[in-house]
């Protein structure tokens, strides 16, 4: 049967997405639910609009690799994930909101300072934060915040290194990128930590224009925003979207990956021996198990298209659920079990496509320090509350704990 947009089942059946979590380190029941019954289905949003949710693995790479289903934002029909982002929209689009040709030449513009050679030379740096975090940590007083002693400040450490941002100034730019993937906030509060971003990054862009700096923002700004092949406002967008992405999202891999793994004391002992092959696909692994960011690639259909019976027409949204497809049993064995030594493991945590993520060889490699780091310093490293006091941040674009207080 082919069901189309204008004939949806009763608006009350659609089912809200996103869905509450039942178990904090599975998604939803419902989408299991939904991967069997109804793949491709209609849900409502937060504003009523009813987008199609996607949630086979396969449908959703094939949809991710579409030519037809656009990533951007100001079409009419793209399901914003809420009235924050689409408040804040007017003023901060970058290149992952948008389509080729525009993406592709911003892309460009940084691609080369995130391959996976260029970041292999930023492994002593990497090394070098971690030792010096896990040093303070073991100073430190017992029980301590795992989120705000390790997990947060290496990406964002590493981040503002290579990007050339002032780490100083952490607390400005930690605290606005928060509001920015906090789904739940006032779309007034959004703005103006979003404002108030690119108002410290436009400083930071002209300084860089007058003076070069060897860093990407210091790249972008001598080599494109001088040559007037970039405006100013669009560098900052690009840099906006790089500190955000670059932090938040591997910040929240450290926090639930390592309370994962402390929750598989064998699994984790492997991690903590330190054999590469090992502790790459249990990154891997946790990538997938975890979909940090877990509520689904937003796009919108530009023709009609014809999957899985179902029609989606033209101008009508899709989420791409990549969090149930890392977890689809057609895909994966045992999709609900950590396995760190899955093979193969072709999950979509970054994404699929010409948007897959941009700083993915970054996020692996800090991954595959950070975890047998932490894991070898503290061998006896515990969680330091019960289970049911630890905080999720389920109102959050990127998924993780709020905070882990952990004991050694
Ligand atoms: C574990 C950590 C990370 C995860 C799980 C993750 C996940 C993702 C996902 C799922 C997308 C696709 C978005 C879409 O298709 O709509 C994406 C895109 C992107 N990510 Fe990441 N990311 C991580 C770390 C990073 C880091 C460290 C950076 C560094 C700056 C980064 C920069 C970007 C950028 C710039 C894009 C947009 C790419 C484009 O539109 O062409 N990410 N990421």
């Amino acid at each position: 049967m082919t069901i189309t947009a204008g004939h949806a089942a009763d608006a009350s059946a659609e089912p809200t997405y996103p869905m509450p979590r039942g178990c904090p380190f599975d998604p939803p029941a419902e989408l299991a639910q939904l991967r069997v019954e109804k793949p491709i289905s209609r849900v409502r949003l937060w504003d009523g609009s009813s987008p199609w949710l996607v949630t086979r693995y396969e449908d959703v790479r094939s949809l991710l690799a579409d030519r037809r289903v656009s990533s951007d934002s100001s079409r009419p029909g793209y399901p914003d994930q809420s009235a924050s982002i689409r408040a804040r929209r007017e003023n901060s689009t970058s290149f992952i909101t948008m389509d080729d040709p525009a993406h592709a030449r911003y892309r460009k513009m940084v691609i080369g300072d995130f391959t996976v050679r260029r970041t292999e030379s930023w492994r002593p740096l990497i090394t070098r934060i971690v030792d010096d975090l896990l040093d303070a940590m073991e100073r430190g007083p017992r029980p301590t915040d795992l989120v705000e002693a390790f997990a947060l400040p290496l990406p964002s450490m590493v981040i503002c290194q290579i990007l050339g941002v002032p780490y100083e100034d952490h607390n400005f730019f930690q605290e606005r990128s928060r509001a920015l993937v906090d789904i739940s906030l006032d779309p007034q509060v959004s703005v103006q930590a979003n404002e108030e971003l690119r108002e410290y990054l436009t400083g930071l862009m002209a300084a860089k224009e007058a003076e070069p700096t060897d860093d990407i923002l210091g790249r972008l700004a001598q080599r494109y925003v001088l040559s007037g092949e970039l405006s100013r406002g669009d560098a900052v967008s690009m840099a906006l979207l790089l500190l955000v992405a670059g932090h938040e999202t591997t910040a929240n891999m450290i926090g639930l990956g390592t309370l994962t793994l402390l929750q598989h004391p064998e699994q984790a002992a492997e991690v903590r021996d330190g054999d590469p092959a090992v502790v790459n696909s249990a990154v891997e692994e946790l990538l997938r198990l975890l979909t940090v960011v877990h509520t689904g690639r937003r796009r919108v259909a530009t023709e009609d298209i014809q999957i899985g019976g179902v029609t989606i027409r033209a101008g009508e949204g899709i989420i791409a659920a990549g969090e149930s497809a890392n977890r689809d049993a057609a895909a994966f064995t045992a999709p609900d079990e950590l396995d760190i030594k899955r093979e193969p493991n072709h999950h979509l945590a970054f994404g699929f496509g010409v948007h897959q993520c941009l700083g993915q060889p970054l996020a692996r490699l800090e991954l595959q320090i950070a975890y047998p780091a932490l894991l070898r310093r503290f061998p006896e490293l515990r969680v330091a509350v019960p289970e049911e006091e630890i905080r999720y941040r389920d109102k959050m674009i990127v998924y993780g704990v709020q905070a882990l207080p952990v004991s050694w």
